[in-house]
């Protein structure tokens, strides 16, 4: 088990949990319906602490209004929402402006803009799109980070940097392939490989005839060009979050040097599939990210509800410790394509989930409707009507209320013993993989799916990539572990000798970290400890399935059956049908002093359920309430290792009756029950 503790505070001076919001004071300056902007600022700050907010996210890209021309500097407007922050006690989350350029650099510096991988510079507009290798750009952030650093270091409203905004990779908008981008490219690749013989070896450049004879020859993946050497394609996507890595370091270079005890964060997009989280948040203090869940006020929010606890795990565990919901729409959002209200109760339910998974806050997106553009009509803690008179407002206020109460949980850890891997580099490479089922791979999926086994029983999980620790795991989930990278085998050896339980299923160790082929038969490295050899994979059509019995009880499978055989390890279940009928479908390998299972087929939640629920009973793994939970409610546990807060969470519309050491208590559609108990 991970020892429960308490974590410094993500704002040192400010023991609290944050109840804050984006706040674009930038938008109002030049406001002109009859009032001034400061006259709105001190209504905004009314209304926030009526609201129980006790921080505002200010700055996010407003490098217009920060520097409206090129070298002329205005953060007068800036000082005098500092100062109203201060005076009324709130933290400020102070943003570099970097997401978003002023027109005029774009139009004097073309090169700040983004070639795509079609080679053709993207014009000024949007955001989140400027290029991370151009000098200029990199000049201008770090002069406007250093005015910014230099002019705030004593503020005392300022709590915690908030670099840049939602940095991207090459997803949603296409990364920057300029001349400048492929010349750090290939200087990343001589170093990662040292010689070109040594990159054509690792990418299998002989097929086809895509040999490099010269470094100069290798361009990044393009529609227009190279997409089928996948080592290519993978390093690219390494190499991206290197450059992210590297300008997030630019601009915190000077943050660092004038406010170093300032922490400092980049808001994340749950498993945004253009930047290796793990690898980003190793240069972060601490991790925060946008939760923006599309709640249906249907049974179909259990499903939702178990993907978004998987996300706040995932961002817990990404440093281990409590995290950063620094967005989350407090009604309707607006770029969903259903733009739902919510119905009473499921605010307050989406702001403590992120709590009871590690959250020391819960922040908002935005406080104020904008008048026009785009956000216009994406939910606000104060909409265009301007009062506190809303719905929204007032659920808004609840949250502060409650959260003010809850302020002890700030800093408490998450005790779990189980961890389940999800790894950026094994998403690359299958999403890229052709064979199998292409468009049904579902490596994401796959993995939340298990994670929901657990999530029903309360069971605390870790979510980790190849590169973490495995000490102080009782059990080690890694659904479709299809790239082994280097040394997670033995680790996963040493693991179950140990006395660990592991459990794989299908497309395990196919692939090691370039994605060449294991030699040998699969899973590679993982197959002594897992006792099996793989031979062949069936992927079926949509509508076939085969089955197995399992405790006396049939589960089907579809899309992926594994024709498995066994090496050391017994057989707890074979296929019911078609020409591997009788053949391994299930298995355990007692490996030194552990298991290790491996489940060779694609399986509906049923048996995902029932099969992690034998682990758990016969591990003891500690659930947050040791009770039978009705579907759709959860329970989670934040601790000091003395005082347990406990969650108890119905993502249903329905009420249910709950049975605890607590007494019974009955959980209305979306509430949440929090409790507290001293460990025994
Ligand atoms: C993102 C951005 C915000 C805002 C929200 C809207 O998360 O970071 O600036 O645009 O989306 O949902
Ligand atoms: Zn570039």
């Amino acid at each position: 088990m991970k020892k429960a503790l308490r974590h410094p505070l993500i704002v040192a001076q400010f023991p609290r949990l944050l109840h804050g919001s984006d706040y674009n004071p930038d938008q109002w300056l030049t406001w002109k319906d009859g009032k001034d902007s400061a006259h709105i600022w001190q209504e905004d700050i009314r209304l926030a602490k009526l609201a129980g907010l006790n921080s505002l996210t200010v700055g996010n890209l407003a490098w217009a209004a920060m520097e409206p021309a090129e070298g002329e500097y205005r953060f007068e407007w800036l000082d005098e929402v500092m100062d109203i922050l201060a005076k009324n006690n709130m933290t400020a989350v102070l943003c570099t402006p970097s997401g978003a350029r002023p027109a005029w650099m774009s139009q004097k510096y073309p090169e700040v803009l983004r070639v795509n991988d079609a080679r053709i510079r993207i014009l000024h507009g949007q955001r989140h799109n400027h290029c991370p290798s151009s000098p200029v750009y990199r000049e201008k952030v770090t002069a406007i980070n250093s005015r910014l650093a230099e002019r705030y270091k004593d503020h005392p409203a300022l709590g915690l940097w908030h670099i840049s905004n939602e940095y991207t990779g090459e997803c949603h908008v296409p990364q920057c392939h300029c001349p400048l981008c492929q010349e750090r490219f290939r200087n990343y690749l001589k170093k990662r490989y040292g010689t070109l013989e040594a990159l054509n070896g690792a990418w299998w450049t002989f097929f086809w005839s895509h040999t490099y004879t010269d470094w100069s020859q290798i361009e990044s993946p393009s529609t227009r060009g190279e997409m089928s050497v996948h080592g290519l394609n993978l390093e690219w996507k390494r190499f991206t979050t290197e450059q992210f890595v590297d300008f997030y370091l630019l601009e915190i270079a000077p943050l660092k040097k004038i406010t170093p005890l300032i922490p400092c964060t980049t808001n994340f997009m749950g498993t945004y599939p253009g930047l290796d989280y793990f690898r980003l948040a190793e240069v972060l203090d601490v991790v925060s990210w946008d939760n923006y869940p599309a709640w249906k006020n249907t049974e179909e929010d259990i499903a939702t509800g178990s993907r978004i606890s998987f996300l706040h795990d995932l961002n817990r565990s990404l440093k281990g410790k409590p995290f950063m919901m620094m967005e989350s729409s407090p009604s309707a959002t607006n770029w969903q394509p259903v733009a739902k209200l919510r119905r009473p109760g499921v605010h307050m339910l989406q702001s403590l989930q992120a709590v009871a998974h590690g959250s020391d806050t819960v922040q908002y997106f935005q406080f104020r409707k904008g008048r026009g553009a785009f956000e216009k009509f994406h939910g606000a803690v104060v909409d265009h009507e301007g009062t506190e008179n809303t719905r929204v407002f007032r659920d808004v206020a609840d949250v502060g209320k409650r959260l003010a109460k809850l302020d002890g949980i700030a800093g408490t850890a998450t005790p779990v013993s189980a961890a389940l891997v999800f790894d950026w580099n094994v998403r690359w490479a299958l999403d890229d993989a052709k064979g199998f089922l292409q468009e049904r791979t579902g490596y994401e999926e796959t993995v939340i799916n298990h994670y929901r086994a657990f999530w029903r029983q309360g069971v605390s999980v870790d979510i980790i990539d190849s590169t973490k620790s495995l000490d102080g795991y009782e059990l080690l989930v890694a659904p479709m572990l299809y790239m082994l990278r280097p040394g997670f085998a033995e680790r996963i050896e040493s693991f179950v000798k140990a006395g660990g339980v592991f459990a794989a299923t299908y497309i395990t160790g196919y692939v090691n970290e370039n994605d060449l082929c294991f030699q040998g038969g699969f899973p590679g490295p993982l197959a002594e400890t897992l006792g099996i050899w793989c031979e062949e994979i069936d992927s079926l059509y949509p509508g076939d399935s085969n089955a197995f019995l399992w405790n006396d009880k049939r589960f089907k499978v579809f899309d992926f059956c594994e024709l498995i055989h066994l090496r050391g390890a017994e057989a707890l279940a074979a296929y019911t049908g078609d020409f591997y009928a009788g053949r391994p479908a299930l298995t355990v390998n007692c490996f030194g002093k552990g298991k290790a299972y491996f489940i060779a087929a694609r399986t509906e939640q049923d048996f995902l359920n029932d099969f992690y629920a034998s682990l758990v009973k016969e591990l003891r793994i500690p659930r947050a309430l040791n009770v039978e939970l009705p579907e759709g409610v959860t329970a989670q546990i934040r601790s000091d290792g003395i005082t347990n807060y406990v969650f108890v969470m119905n993502f249903t519309p329905k009420a249910h009756i709950i049975n605890s050491g607590m007494g019974t208590k009955e959980l209305a559609p979306w509430e949440v029950w929090i409790y507290e108990e001293t460990r025994s």
